[in-house]
């Protein structure tokens, strides 16, 4: 299991800078500039909304101090209307369309992610938990969804109303304004400290989710085991780290925002007055009337709240950008090498090892050394051997799931790296060892993927063969039933049999059976042998079977020890060299004589 805040290796390429990150997110929004321009039209309404209070209340204040109430008396309170109505106006068309950008972001990034993801090599899907995957693909694309709307939005909107107050101010006096601009730089100073410490600690709030996704995605999957191995105190605990770390990463980030938020406020006051002391000096404001007075102080109260939330947008952006970071790194990860040019078009599926080695990525040992061993089409070959011995993964060599490291492996004479990858694996069928079904319908099951458009006559014969069609027919909904997550609605054996069904239906030249009916009873398995038995005829076939009665017909039998194959054969003449083959079939024997 992993730890919780394991470095997983995307963390290890060179971290991008805030603002190539911030640009590249940019390009993402660019991409609904229309949308964009709409949501600018509507905060530039917003903004010219509160030079023009300010303006209205030096009106108000010049009237009352005139004496010259009458006129006035419709004409500001319709004013006061209006400046509310295309205020209102301006905050629908501004968050509105600028949530039509962000939801566009998000789109695009799950997308993209998703894309890639399912091209990612299958070292790579072993070297990263499933819950940090969910996380990247849920919980950071939101935090990104917040950095676009909330930062965007605050840029502009607070942003042209800081412009239009500040025009305001200098029109009224430019002066005054000038003293009160000269306080800003100080702000900008701590603002800038802070953020620093804000994407760090979004990047550790960021890990401390995957934790907490990790655990649960752990605890979930594995809630049978849990219950009965009494792990539930294990995982509890281990939860509740993951959790705590994550709320402790979070109240540092809110202690950050909140000291930050009185500090700027506490130098805007400051400025406030100063401001004052000034605008009381008979020089400056000597040709300023009392609403003159009045609107510009106001104009600059004014200025604090969008000025606040200018500064806190940073904390915004900084989540976002550590969140996009992460992002950006996954979709920038290399994708399943795919360099072979020869398309693979129904091969006679010639299999030949040579001198073959392979070990897993980050593993010491080899898991295959020096495979020599040749199938000709149309042949069946065994894999028999112990558990751990590398009979699987030399299965998952033929459709390079992994890459080879030394020696060739070919097939019809030419190596399969040579090959284009999705051409080399429509030539493959295989059922795993691990059953995988996906939550659909059974039909959606065994006419997957490029076998989607495959007729119901085709299905129900494949199924048939399968030796699976008599337990679907007796089911409610035939071929349309649900069966489930992973096919939790069917048993082990059914299970088994649905994946054979899928590959007996893809027809494809090169067969791969791992285990493919080690969950069936004796019976199933032999009416499932003779179909297999059929299918196999015209087609090269690698089996792997711990009982070895099913394939005792095999052409070739070869026993896999530690990486090695140590004695290949037919089942008559590995016998009759009483090696290791006779040993395990005289084991075997003897348990069934039991
Ligand atoms: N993804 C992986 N990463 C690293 N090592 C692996 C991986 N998968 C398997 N191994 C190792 O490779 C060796 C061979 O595994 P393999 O699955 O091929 O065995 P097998 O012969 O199919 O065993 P079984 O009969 O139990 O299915 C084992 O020692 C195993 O620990
Ligand atoms: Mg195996």
């Amino acid at each position: 299991m992993q730890q919780p805040n394991k470095m997983t290796s995307e963390m290890e390429n060179p971290p991008q800078s805030g603002a190539k990150i911030y640009l590249r997110l940019l390009s993402y929004v660019g991409a609904s500039w229309g949308y964009l321009l709409l949501s600018f039209i509507g905060y530039a309404l917003y903004s010219s909304m509160e030079p023009a209070l300010a303006a209205l209340l030096k009106h108000i204040v010049d009237v009352v101090s005139d004496g010259k109430i009458t006129e006035s008396r419709i004409l500001i309170p319709a004013a006061i209307l209006g400046v509310f109505i295309v205020r209102g106006i301006g905050t629908f068309l501004g968050g509105y369309f600028m949530a039509q950008v962000a939801n566009k972001v998000v789109f695009d990034l799950r997308t993209s992610m998703f894309n890639k993801m399912v091209q990612m090599p299958s070292s790579y899907f072993h070297s990263i938990p499933t819950g940090r995957l969910l996380a990247k693909l849920t919980y950071n694309t939101e935090q990104v969804i917040g950095s676009i709307t909330q930062a965007i939005r605050i840029i502009l909107r607070e942003g042209l109303t800081v412009v239009g107050l500040l025009g305001y101010m200098i029109y009224m006096n430019w002066k005054l304004t000038l003293l009160f601009l000269l306080v800003i730089p100080l702000i900008g100073i701590i603002v800038s400290y802070a953020s620093k410490r804000f994407r760090r600690l979004s990047a550790r709030i960021q890990n401390a989710m995957g934790g907490v996704t990790d655990v649960a995605s752990e605890a979930i999957k594995g809630h049978e085991v849990v219950k009965i191995f009494g792990g539930s105190e294990y995982e509890i605990e281990r939860f509740r780290q993951a959790a705590q770390e994550n709320r402790r990463s979070q109240l540092k980030m809110e202690k950050t925002r909140s000291l930050n938020i009185p500090i700027v406020q506490f130098i805007l006051a400051f400025a406030m007055a100063i401001l004052i002391w000034f605008a009381l000096s008979p020089t400056i404001s000597q040709h300023m009337t009392p609403g003159d007075f009045i609107a510009f102080l106001t104009a600059a109260g004014m200025l604090g709240k969008p000025i606040r939330q200018l500064t806190d947008v940073n904390s915004v952006l900084q989540k976002g950008i550590a969140a996009s970071q992460s992002i950006f790194e996954f979709l920038d990860m290399s994708v399943e090498p795919d360099d072979g040019k020869i398309l693979a078009q129904s091969l006679k599926g010639d299999i030949e090892w040579k001198d073959m080695s392979f070990s897993y990525p980050n593993a010491e040992k080899q898991a295959l050394k020096k495979i020599t061993l040749s199938l000709p089409a149309g042949k069946t070959l065994a894999l028999v051997g112990r558990s751990g011995s590398g009979k699987s993964t030399m299965a998952n060599l033929i459709p390079r799931f992994y890459n080879l490291d030394e020696g060739e492996l070919n097939i019809d004479g030419v190596s399969i790296s040579d090959y284009q990858l999705d051409s080399l694996r429509t030539n493959i069928a295989l059922v795993n060892q691990q059953v995988v079904l996906f939550n659909g319908t059974i039909r959606e099951n065994i006419a997957y993927g490029h076998l989607r458009d495959a007729s119901d006559d085709q299905v129900i014969e494949a199924a048939k063969a399968a030796n699976a069609w008599g337990f679907i027919k007796e089911l409610d909904q035939g071929l349309a039933t649900m069966v489930g997550e992973n096919g939790v609605l069917l048993s082990g054996g059914q299970r088994q049999r649905i994946a054979i069904a899928r590959a007996i239906l893809k027809n494809a030249p090169i067969l791969i059976l791992d285990e493919a009916t080690s969950a069936l009873d004796t019976e199933s398995e032999r009416a499932i042998q003779m179909a297999l038995d059929g299918l196999m005829e015209n087609r090269t076939t690698i089996a792997i079977a711990h009982r070895l009665s099913t394939i005792e017909n095999a052409d070739i039998i070869a026993v896999v020890d530690h990486g090695e194959i140590i004695e290949q054969g037919s089942h008559t003449e590995l016998l009759a060299m009483n090696g290791a083959y006779a040993q395990l079939h005289n084991q075997q024997f003897s348990e069934t004589a039991d």
